[in-house]
């Protein structure tokens, strides 16, 4: 096992998210590969506009925890093929701190799709936010379906392409972290 820290973030505050289940699946993987983890979750850091003054007091433990990590995984919702706006709300919140770091996305879905466009988009925004983006992505589709009560996922496929993201991003990250402290 890493000691690297990869933190996951829960991109969706809307209530009745099914996405929640799927993020706490990642997050008990993401422990098993890595050890050192935590769920951020958007909900706790409400934004309602970007460059309030006055954002959440706890805005700052964001900032701390996304400064620690050496990498993360996204779990997002496609919504009208987009990310939520209160994802990018706390993504806008910080800037240096994803620098040259892997992101890895897992998206959610109700539909046949799978939220393919949604990690598309993300891509686009984690390269300006100059993150590295994964090539694997892991795609949920049919969420009722995909995934049990206790929150795990029905077939082994979308296990295996969750290992296969994360062990890309376990390369990523065991490259750029020294490679960040060396510059
Ligand atoms: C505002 C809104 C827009 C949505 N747009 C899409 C979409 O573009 N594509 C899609 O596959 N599902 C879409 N959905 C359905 C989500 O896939 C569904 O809610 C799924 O459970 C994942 O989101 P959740 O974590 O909010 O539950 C949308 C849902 C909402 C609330």
């Amino acid at each position: 096992m890493s000691d690297l820290f990869i933190p996951v973030l829960l991109g969706t505050a809307r209530p009745g998210r099914q996405s929640e289940l799927v993020a706490a699946h990642v997050l008990d993987t993401v422990k098993q590969r890595f050890g050192q983890t935590e769920l951020i979750d958007v909900a706790d850091f409400p934004i309602s506009a970007t460059g309030l003054t006055e954002s959440p007091e706890n805005l700052d433990r964001y900032r701390e925890t996304v400064g620690a990590a050496d990498g993360y995984v996204l779990v997002v919702p496609e919504y009208n093929h987009g990310y939520p706006g209160e994802l990018k709300l706390l993504l806008d919140a910080e800037y240096h701190a994803y620098g040259r770091k892997p992101v890895g996305f897992v998206s959610v879905s109700s539909g046949m799709i799978g939220g393919a466009r949604v990690v598309e988009q993300l891509r686009l925004v984690a390269a300006a936010l100059r993150m590295v983006p994964v090539s694997p992505a892991v795609h949920v589709s049919n969420v009722a379906e995909a995934v049990t009560a206790d929150g795990r996922f029905t077939s082994a496929s979308l296990d295996e392409v969750l290992a296969e993201m994360l062990a890309e991003l376990d390369w990523f990250a065991s490259a750029l972290t020294p490679a960040r402290a060396a510059s």
